[in-house]
Formats: C-alpha cells, structure tokens, sequence
C-alpha cells in the first residue's frame, strides 16, 4: 500500500501530464460536465459577494462559474497539480473572469484559516485524494457556520458508458489490474451514500446526493475516441500498458462501438454523476 506521499506524487505525475489534454478536449468536456456544474451551484446558494474554495478545481470548474455569479466576491481554484491550475488560469483569462486566484496545495492540507469560505465545491476530485475522510474534515474546517459543501464523483462504470466502451475494449487486450478500493481510481466513490457518510463524519448536517444525467457529444467515433485516449486518467493509464498492434485494435473496437451511438451527425454517449451536499 502506497504512503499519502506517495499517492500525491503519484497524482501530480499523472494529472500534469493529462493537463494537455484536458486543455486540447476544454469545449468537448465542459459541455459533458455542464448539467453536474449546474447541479451543484443550484445547490451552493451563491451570493453575489461568495468567498468560494474550489478543491481539485484541475482547468477551473466549478470555480470559474461561480466566480461569474459572485462579481463582489473572491474564488480560490486548488489542485494539486501546477499544470493543470495553469490551464484553469489561462481559461479565467479568456473568459475576463479576474476574482479568482489559483493556489497549489492538496486537498487534505488546505492553506487556510477555519471559517474562511462560504462554499466549497469539488467536482470530479474526491476520488484521487489519498484519505477521504481528513480531506473532508478540511472542507468542514474551512466552511463558515452554514456554509456548504457541494461534491460530484462518479456512479459505477455500467451507467458511464462514455468510459466503459474504451475500457472494456482494453480488457479485451490486457489483464487490467483491479484498482486498490482504498486508493484513487476514478469510480471509487460510486457507492451510494460513499461520500454523504464522510460529510456526517465531518459534522456536516442536511446531507442529500442525487444523480445527474451526462451527455458526451462528439463529432465522429473517430473523435470519441481521440479525445478519450488522451484525456481520461483510467484509459491513459491503461493505454500506457499496451503495444502499437493492441492499441490499433483497441482503437478499431472503439470506433465500432461509438459509432452505434451516432444520431443527427454526432455521437452521443450517456454517463451518470451524483452530486452530493451538505451543511457547516
Ligand atoms: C478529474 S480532474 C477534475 C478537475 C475539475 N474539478 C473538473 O471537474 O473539471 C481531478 C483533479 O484532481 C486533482 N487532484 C488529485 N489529487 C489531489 C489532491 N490530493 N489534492 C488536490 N487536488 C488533487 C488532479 O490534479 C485533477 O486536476
């Protein structure tokens, strides 16, 4: 079993070297990630003078939609990783959104005095921090009384097809190791109530999750495919595992695949998020 250490190295390795990708495939899977964003702000209560924190913030969301909504207030984008935080940086810039400052630091180490923000939000992160219930205990530390704390993770990989489609076409190739269930890996949190029983660890109360519907739209299998192989961690991870010949096929397997889910002229493929919320 890995240190905490070594979990962060481990992850601030991967996460910069898939910024690029995250940065290329930006339009594609902000429009994906959108219903979750919308989902958890609806939840956040975002006034316009919000102190908000963003954990695991990686190119800037949820972060930057609040900034949008709060122009008297202030946003921190936290992330482990440098590269990815550069990205969220560079996409405030270009959206003219300047009440947000980026800050390096993990999530179960926050830089920040008790009852600083008034929300605290982190989608798609929860899954790759190395103890689960220190980071909550940070989200809490951080909150104002009746502050709130809005998360996202991913339900089981059978309703995510939008992934499944690639790793099941990997599998068909390579014996993939099973992730470690104490150890970040991209649907650890899938269990219902996973992340709500952390909160009522923490001492948050009114905790609620719920499911939020995704849609992964891209022009052609051939582009699913690309933007998959070179943004998802699960898959590049995988990926990394095969040879020329193999990811060929895995590739043709893919597209084949995909190209099931065309209509209209785009390839639309479901997936399923849970939010979950809870109160300081
Ligand atoms: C799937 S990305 C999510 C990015 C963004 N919130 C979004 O939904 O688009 C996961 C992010 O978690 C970050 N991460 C992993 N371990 C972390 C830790 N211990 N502390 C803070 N961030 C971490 C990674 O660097 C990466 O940017």
């Amino acid at each position: 079993m890995p240190s905490h250490d070594e979990i962060r190295e481990a992850q601030r390795a991967a996460w910069a070297g898939l910024s690029a990708g995250w940065e290329k495939w930006d339009p594609v899977i902000m429009d994906q990630l959108g219903p979750v964003t919308t989902a958890m702000i609806e939840r956040l209560d975002i006034a316009d003078d919000q102190r908000h924190l963003d954990i695991a913030s990686g190119t800037g969301e949820p972060g930057l939609t609040v900034a949008g909504l709060a122009p008297r207030g202030h946003v921190v984008l936290t992330d482990l990783s440098a590269e990815m935080l550069a990205v969220a940086t560079r996409r405030a810039r270009a959206q003219g959104i300047a009440n947000v400052e980026a800050r390096v630091c993990s999530a179960d180490d926050l830089p920040f005095a008790d009852a600083t923000f008034d929300s605290v939000s982190v989608r798609f992160g929860y899954m790759f921090l190395p103890d689960l219930a220190s980071a909550t205990a940070e989200f809490r530390r951080v909150l104002t009384p009746g502050g709130r704390l809005c998360s996202s993770v991913w339900v089981r990989p059978e309703e995510n097809p939008w992934t499944s489609i690639v790793m099941d076409a990997i599998a068909a190739e390579v014996v993939l190791t099973p992730p470690d269930p104490d150890g970040p890996s991209m649907f650890r949190c899938a269990a219902p109530g996973c992340v709500g029983d952390l909160y009522e660890v923490a001492g948050l109360r009114d905790v609620d999750e719920w499911d939020v519907r995704v849609e992964l739209v891209t022009r052609s299998p051939e582009e699913y495919w690309a933007m998959i192989s070179e943004h998802v961690s699960l898959a590049v991870a995988a990926l990394a595992q095969v040879d020329g010949p193999a990811r060929e096929r895995i590739a043709t397997a893919v597209i084949a695949r995909a190209g099931a889910h065309e209509a209209d002229g785009a390839v639309r493929i479901p997936g399923v998020a849970r939010c979950i919320v809870g109160t300081a």
